[in-house]
C-alpha cells in the first residue's frame, strides 16, 4: 500500500458543480474507507461567500445525492467535516492566496504535519491561469528536495482549447511547478475498466500475439451518450465533442489498446509509449479531413420514450450554433503492428443508447471450411471490451448449433465486473484522487502525450474551417448520428457495432 503522507488539499472552485458532484463524493468515500491520512484537511476556495458551516451544509447536501456511499448520517458527516474549511475569496487577489498561505501554515502546525499541499484546479479554465499566479505570487509552491513538504497541482480538462493554447496554458504550470508535481486529469484513466485494458492485453498469454495487424481487421472506440448538452451548454458550445471527448478520453483509449507493453507498468515507462504511439498516428490532409471525419449535431427526436430538443434549442445554447454534438474518425497508426489497421472513433451526445466500448474485429478466415457445405458469411471473431454501463469483456465466435443440421451462429464468453468481482468498482475520482496523495502519475495525461493529441485534434479543427461544414442538425436525437458516419464505415465494408 502506498505512503498517505498527512496533507492538504486545497480545492479552488469549490462551490462549483464538479467539486460538489465529483470531488467531494470521492473524498467522502475515500475517507470512509480509510484511503485517506489521519492528518488531513480539505480547503475550499471560491468567490461565493459561505462559512465553514455554510459550505459543509452544501457539501452534505450534495453527498447524499452524488456519493456512493449516501444516504450519510449527521453524525458520520461531522466527523467527516471537522477537516473541511472554507476561504471565501478572489482568484485575482494576492491577498486570498496570503490569507490561504497562512491559513495553511496555521493548520500543518495543530495538526503538526508538513506543508504537504495538492491544489486542485476545479474552476473554469478561464481562471486557471489567474491562480497559477496567485499560488507562485503568495509563494505558496514548496521545495520537495529541501524537504519542505510536497505541492502538487491537479488540473482539470479542458487542458486549453487547441494546440497554441493547450502549450501556453503548459509553459505556465511548469514556469511553476515541475512536471512531476503536475497531475492532468483525464476520469477515463480512472475508470477500472479503462486500467483493465492493460491487464487484458499484457496479463494474458492468449491475446497478445494476436494483437495485430496479421490478425486484427479493425478496431471501433464508441463513446455514445445518451443524455444531451444538460447544464453545460456554456462550456460545451466552446468545446464541442472534438475537444470535449476526442482530444482527451478517445485519444487515451486509443492509446491503450495500442500501445506497445512498457518495460516496467510505471508512470514514466507507460506514458513514453503513450507517446511513441500518438506519434504514429497518421496525420490527416485536408483530404483526409473531408474522407475520414464526420461531424454532426441533434435535432429534436426521442430518447428512452421521452420527447428530447434539438442542441439549439438547448438552455443556453446559441440558437445559431455550429458546434458538433457528434463526431467520427477514422485514424491509421502507421507502424510495425498496427499498419493497414483502420481504427474508428466516434462520441456524440442525444444517442439512442450510453455505452463505451472498444470492439476488436478479427480477420475473415483466410479459407472457410464451411463454404464447401453451403455454411457461407461466418462472422468475424470480436473481442468487445465494455467500459461502460455493464463493464465487462465478451469474446464473440462461431459455435455449431445444436441439431442434426450443420450450422455455424456466433456466441458469446463474457466476463462481467459486478458477477466475477462482486463489488462495484471505485469511481474514477476516488482513484485518481488517491493517487494524487500517494503522488502516482501513472494515469495522469503528461505534457508530452497531451500535446500531440492536441496537434492531431487542432488539424482537424482547423481543416473543418476550411472544408464545407454539414447543415446542422444532422442526425436525430435517439439515433445513432449521422448517416454519414454509418457512410465512413460503410465505404471499408464494415459496420458499427450497435448491439
Ligand atoms: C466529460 C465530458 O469529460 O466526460 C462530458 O466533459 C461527458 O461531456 C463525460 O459527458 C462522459 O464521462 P463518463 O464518465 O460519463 O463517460
Amino acid at each position: 500500500m502506498a505512503e498517505l503522507k498527512p496533507s492538504v488539499i486545497v480545492i479552488f472552485g469549490a462551490s462549483g458543480d464538479l467539486a460538489h458532484i465529483k470531488i467531494f463524493p470521492a473524498l467522502y468515500s475515500l475517507w470512509e474507507e480509510d484511503f485517506l491520512p489521519d492528518n488531513f484537511f480539505i480547503v475550499g476556495f471560491s468567490r461565493t461567500k459561505f462559512d465553514d458551516g455554510a459550505f459543509r451544509k452544501t457539501i452534505f447536501d450534495s453527498l447524499n445525492v452524488n456519493c456512493r456511499k449516501s444516504p450519510i448520517g449527521e453524525d458520520e458527516f461531522s466527523n467527516f467535516s471537522k477537516h473541511v474549511f472554507y476561504l471565501t475569496s478572489k482568484y485575482d487577489d494576492d491577498y486570498s492566496y496570503k490569507e490561504l498561505g497562512r491559513f495553511i501554515e496555521s493548520k500543518a502546525k495543530e495538526y503538526n504535519m508538513s506543508k504537504n499541499v495538492a491544489y486542485y484546479l476545479s474552476t473554469p479554465p478561464s481562471i486557471y491561469i489567474s491562480v497559477i499566479d496567485g499560488i507562485n505570487n503568495a509563494k505558496l509552491v514548496s521545495n520537495e528536495y529541501k524537504g519542505d513538504g510536497f505541492s502538487r497541482i491537479v488540473i482539470e480538462k479542458p487542458f486549453g482549447y487547441d494546440y497554441e493554447s493547450a502549450r501556453e496554458l503548459n509553459g505556465k504550470i511548469l514556469s511553476v511547478f515541475k512536471e512531476e508535481e503536475v497531475y492532468r486529469i483525464d476520469h477515463y484513466l480512472g475508470k477500472e475498466t479503462v486500467q483493465n485494458i492493460l491487464a487484458f492485453r499484457f496479463a494474458n498469454a492468449i491475446f497478445e500475439p494476436i494483437w495485430n495487424n496479421k490478425y486484427i481487421d479493425h478496431i471501433q472506440i464508441s463513446a455514445l451518450e445518451s443524455i444531451g448538452v444538460g447544464f453545460r451548454a456554456g462550456y460545451f458550445d466552446k468545446a464541442g465533442v472534438i475537444r470535449d471527448m476526442m482530444q482527451n478520453h478517445m485519444m487515451q483509449l486509443l492509446s491503450l489498446v495500442a500501445i506497445e507493453p512498457p518495460p516496467v507498468p510505471d508512470a514514466d515507462d507507460l506514458r513514453n509509449e503513450k507517446v511513441k504511439l500518438l506519434k504514429s498516428v497518421r496525420s490527416l490532409s485536408l483530404n483526409d479531413i473531408k474522407n475520414y471525419t464526420v461531424r454532426g449535431q441533434y435535432d429534436r427526436g426521442v430518447v428512452g420514450n421521452k420527447d428530447v430538443l434539438s442542441y439549439k434549442e438547448e438552455e443556453g445554447v446559441p440558437p445559431d450554433t455550429i458546434t458538433e454534438t457528434y463526431v467520427a474518425i477514422k485514424l491509421f497508426i502507421d507502424n510495425y503492428r498496427w499498419a493497414g489497421v483502420p481504427f474508428y472513433l466516434r462520441s456524440g451526445k442525444r444517442l439512442k443508447t450510453h455505452k463505451t466500448e472498444i470492439a476488436i474485429y478479427f480477420k475473415k478466415l483466410p479459407y472457410s471450411l464451411f463454404a464447401k457445405v453451403g455454411i457461407e458469411n461466418i462472422r468475424q471473431n470480436s473481442i468487445i471490451i465494455t467500459i461502460q454501463p455493464n463493464e465487462g469483456i465478451a469474446i464473440n465466435f462461431g459455435a455449431k448449433a445444436p441439431g442434426f443440421k450443420f450450422d455455424i451462429e456466433p456466441v458469446n464468453m463474457v466476463f462481467k465486473y459486478k458477477s466475477s468481482f462482486k463489488l462495484s468498482p471505485p469511481d474514477a475520482y476516488e482513484r485518481l484522487i488517491y493517487d494524487v496523495i500517494t503522488g502516482d502519475q501513472t494515469l495522469f495525461a503528461r505534457y508530452d502525450d497531451m500535446l500531440i493529441a492536441w496537434q492531431l485534434i487542432t488539424s482537424i479543427i482547423n481543416g473543418w474551417a476550411k472544408t464545407e461544414r454539414p447543415s446542422f442538425p444532422n442526425y436525430e436525437a435517439g439515433s445513432y448520428g449521422p448517416k454519414e458516419a454509418d457512410g465512413l464505415i460503410s465505404a471499408d465494408g464494415r459496420a458499427w457495432n450497435n448491439e
